[in-house]
């Protein structure tokens, strides 16, 4: 095809097409943010990076997990919370960047060094949770796996 011929029909029906699509697509991330809510997360600024894995329990059926990932290990775990707890969990890094995925649940965080992340999980069906790293760590990772274990 020569300059003189100018772009054919498909191309320019292409073009469109794609352009429309990604205009789409941030409509659709517009309207996430903006009227859903729906975010990307990021760290929490109101608490402080801690060194000492704890499981506290602040009410009945509430607990904070403050959680420290350390090559090749959660600290604590397993976590042992009955049926039907809600838990904040908080969590930090005392070495490198970690994963932090919780199997059976929507959260999924990043241990970050001297950085403090936070995810809410119910746990309404007794049984083992795996937590697992899915970010390199290191020689181990993929050793690196904790547990919740929710009590009938
Ligand atoms: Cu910790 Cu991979």
């Amino acid at each position: 095809m020569s300059v003189a011929q100018g772009i054919p029909d498909v191309e320019k029906k292409v073009t469109v097409a794609a352009l429309l699509f990604a205009g789409a697509m941030l409509a659709l991330i517009a309207y996430a943010a903006l009227r859903l809510g729906i975010s990307v997360p990021g760290c929490v600024t109101n608490v402080k990076p801690f060194t000492k894995g704890e499981l506290i329990q602040v009410a009945p059926g509430r607990y904070e997990a403050h959680v420290v990932s350390k090559m090749f290990a959660f600290k604590p775990s397993p976590l042992k919370v009955p049926k039907g707890s809600v838990v904040d969990f908080y969590l930090t890094s005392a070495d490198v960047v970690h994963g932090f995925y919780i199997d059976g649940t929507d959260v999924n965080l990043m241990a970050i060094p001297n950085a403090v992340n936070y995810a809410q999980a119910r746990f309404d069906a007794p049984g083992k949770y795996q937590v697992i790293c899915h970010e390199f760590c290191g020689l181990s990772h993929q050793d690196m796996v904790g547990e919740i274990e929710v009590t009938p």
